[in-house]
């Protein structure tokens, strides 16, 4: 096994327009990111992933591009993007770019040529453009966000998109397209990016014919067990063949990170095979509920599948398109991935209960073996905003659903950084494109800070601890434990974790870590500690 250093990163998601606003105008920037990434390098992580930022009309919050080698003036310049770069380097950080090569913008030059050619041009083939029936689309594909996957153009044939209709999916069979998604690798390799997430990485590819699909009832983005017609087709593994070859020319290990909604970790595995992608998120591990059992079936599964091909596991809990997970380890109802959670929800958790378990599934996550994702504000234990005004609320999932789904604004929202200050310090104009709740002013930063016992000091203390004593490249040995916990060795810690509803005993060992407060020898519910292991 190598060690490069994306095996056991910890890795830092940023989500540009909602980190840090540096021009005031409510919508954070690179400069913004800049100024604030000190708080990322203290904080523990390795390397930032930042989500999109490229030339957009921010239909679908920067994931619909216009023009994939340049800096939406929303979010600042290619000036700002190489300052930043040069300051995250500077601070010993690594930057990961977010590249969406599933769709392009319907704004992009491309889709309007194709738009103005006609049926069976050139111009069309670089997107998927068919005959529909009659009235109705080619086929019976829903779009993610909701509604028919397919749009009519004013000649008659129909554009697919997997998500919104400002979202054109490519044809990743023409040639133009995969030349010019090696020269935007190259763009921002150049430029001091040290890899990317790949954004939908299982759709590029669709079956033959494009045949219907039908998704079981209460479905989530990823279908049901059987194949998907246009999920983690054969196909789409070429494409990551070819763009390793092209950042292997590359000094320094750059990355490549699927995401890739796949049901199980052996399926997620086949994107990491060892001339493919790097990384690839483990939504088996997010997707999973606070249960011992599950959770180490699920641990186990991807030690092994991601073994098998020589790659690290990654472990993820939150990120932008999911219910925090200081909210969502609780929750009472199901809520499908995407679906988010408003005012009208059942079982919306108790704000201090709900940190707690996600304070003790942080706990347990960090000290696993392989590479951990944190997504922004995770650190100041946020949770899911709920009560966002509908008039206020921006994802395209709200509007394709007719308000039916309350889509990923509750977890996108501002950050608070300091607990007095307009827009708690995100602003200085205390404009917000999302509405911050009331109550965030004592999940500042500056409120957590040197606080014995805050959200923001148990993450420090967690990564602090896992990177002194390795546990991104340890591994992990089984301790027999009661039922509905786990328990753990990786290296000199011994990990306990109580998913189950009352106290356990707690093994022997100096505590150098726990979630919430352990008095005596018992570990109270929903709660983790690490523990000095004897040698
Ligand atoms: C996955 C991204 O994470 C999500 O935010 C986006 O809406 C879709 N892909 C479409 O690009």
């Amino acid at each position: 096994m190598t060690n490069e250093w994306w095996r056991s990163a910890v890795i830092y998601q940023v989500y540009p327009r909602s980190f840090a606003d540096a021009s005031g105008d409510g919508v954070g920037d690179l400069a913004g990111i800049a100024s604030r990434l000190e708080h990322v390098r203290s904080l523990g992580a390795d390397v930032v992933w930042l989500s999109p930022f490229m030339t957009s009309p921010q239909k679908d919050a920067g994931y619909d591009v216009s023009d994939y080698r340049d800096v939406d003036p929303l979010f600042g310049t290619l000036g700002d993007f190489d300052a930043l770069v040069a300051r995250a380097h500077e601070l010993g950080l690594r930057v990961i770019v977010d590249l969406v090569p599933n769709h392009s913008s319907d704004q992009h030059p491309w889709f309007q040529e194709a738009l103005a050619a006609d049926p069976g041009s050139a111009a069309r083939d670089r997107y998927i453009f068919r005959e529909g029936h009659g009235d109705r689309p080619p086929n019976n594909w829903q779009s993610v966000f909701g509604g028919p996957a397919w749009t009519r153009v004013a000649d008659g044939q129909w554009y697919l998109h997997l998500f919104d209709a400002s979202q054109p999916d490519f044809d990743w069979s023409n040639d133009e397209v995969r030349q010019d998604f090696r020269d935007t690798l190259r763009f921002w390799l150049d430029r001091g990016a040290d890899g990317f997430r790949v954004d939908v990485a299982h759709g590029l590819v669709k079956a033959d014919g494009l045949p219907d699909y039908t998704p079981p009832e209460n479905a989530d983005s990823m279908g049901g067990a059987e194949p998907v017609p246009y999920w983690g087709q054969d196909g789409v593994h070429d494409v990551y063949r070819d763009w390793h070859a092209v950042l292997a020319e590359y000094e320094g290990d750059r990355v490549l990170c699927a995401e890739a909604w796949m049901p199980t970790v052996e399926e997620i595995a086949k994107w990491v095979r060892p001339d493919e992608m790097h990384q690839a998120f483990n939504f088996a591990y997010l997707t999973s509920d606070w249960n011992a059992a599950e959770l180490r079936g699920i641990i186990d599964d991807s030690l092994a599948a991601f073994g098998r091909v020589g790659a690290p596991s990654t472990w993820v809990l939150s990120n932008h398109d999911v219910i925090r997970h200081a909210t969502r380890l609780a929750l009472g109802d199901e809520s499908p991935q995407g679906h988010g959670i408003g005012p009208g929800s059942k079982g919306i958790p108790d704000t201090a209960f709900a940190l707690r378990r996600g304070r003790a599934a942080t706990a347990l996550m960090l000290a696993l073996p392989g590479s951990a994702y944190l997504y922004q504000g995770e650190e100041l234990g946020l949770p899911e905003a709920v009560d966002i005004p509908d008039d206020a609320r921006q994802d395209p999932t709200w509007f394709r659903t007719g308000g039916e789904r309350y889509g990923r604004d509750g977890c996108r929202v501002p950050l608070p950084w300091e607990a007095d200050a307009p827009a708690y310090g995100f602003s200085t104009t205390g404009r917000t494109w999302l509405p911050q709740p009331e109550s965030w002013g004592s999940y500042a930063r500056d409120a957590q800070a040197g606080v014995a016992g805050s959200t923001l000091e148990l993450y420090r203390t967690l990564l602090r601890l896992r990177r002194e004593r390795a546990l991104g490249t340890g591994s992990l040995e089984w301790l027999d434990s009661p039922a509905g916990t786990l328990a753990f060795r990786n290296g000199d810690v011994t990990v306990m974790a109580n998913l189950a509803d009352a106290p356990v005993p707690l093994p022997e060992g100096e505590i150098l870590a726990a979630s919430a407060e352990v008095t005596g020898r018992e570990l109270p519910a929903d709660t983790a500690v690490w523990l000095a292991a004897r040698a």
